[in-house]
């Protein structure tokens, strides 16, 4: 069984460390085997979730979004660190994807949209702590989704630092640990799924 992953990175900005490191992991995905879907988030029209706005109709970049997340069982997300959390672009992003809508009746589990979904954790940021405390706090809100989070997560400190010229990772402790990271996700996923075809 092909083993997808999609990938993306919870910032949209020009520059953003946090692409760069999500172009590394979709590498490693692939070299590990992997089809990888990476994403771009800001190539999606996503308002501020309100119930009022999604009670009118969801808007429909905002079902390309859920299409995209259900049809893959393993996510890998980068995610920036504001303020000593993740991303309101995550969070409005995973609220919005998680919600359930009508006629989509597979999308429509409020408690538990995204359960068995494996997914791996990165953060990149010029500070000395990588963006850890982003991936403190998305944890237990994927866990509050019921999705499997790898227990190996890496954060990538001083990024303006780590790429070179190309925005690339060189060969080293960094990129290892990128690849890590890919590798316990897209193994947990593979589990999960010959786990449930056995049962
Ligand atoms: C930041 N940044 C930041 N960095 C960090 O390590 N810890 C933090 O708590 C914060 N807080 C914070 C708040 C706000 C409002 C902004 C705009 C920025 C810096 C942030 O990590 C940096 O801009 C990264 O480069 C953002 O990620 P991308 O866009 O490069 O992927």
């Amino acid at each position: 069984m092909k083993n997808t992953v999609l990938i993306f990175a919870g910032s949209t900005r020009a520059q953003s460390w946090n692409r760069l490191l999500a172009r590394e992991a979709a590498d490693a995905a692939r070299q590990q085997g992997a089809e990888v879907t990476l994403l771009e988030l800001g190539d999606f029209d996503v308002p501020m979730y309100n119930a009022d706005l999604e009670a009118r109709g969801t808007p429909p970049d905002v079902v390309r979004l859920k299409e995209i997340f259900h049809a893959h069982p393993a996510w890998v997300i980068c995610s920036p660190e504001y303020n000593g959390s993740y991303t309101a672009l995550l969070k409005n992003t995973i609220d919005w994807v998680s919600s359930p809508i009508p006629g989509h009746p597979e999308w429509s589990d409020a408690l538990r949209p995204f359960a068995g979904k494996v997914v791996g954790l990165l953060s990149a940021s010029p500070g000395g702590l990588g963006g850890l405390r982003s991936l403190s706090h998305l944890t237990p809100l994927l866990l509050n989704l019921q999705c499997w989070v790898s227990p190996r997560q890496f954060a990538l400190a001083k990024a303006h630092e780590a790429f070179d010229a190309e925005g690339r990772l060189p060969a080293g402790a960094p990129r290892d640990a990128v690849a890590d990271v890919v590798r316990q996700t897209l193994w947990a996923s593979r589990a999960f799924a010959a786990a449930r075809e056995a049962s």
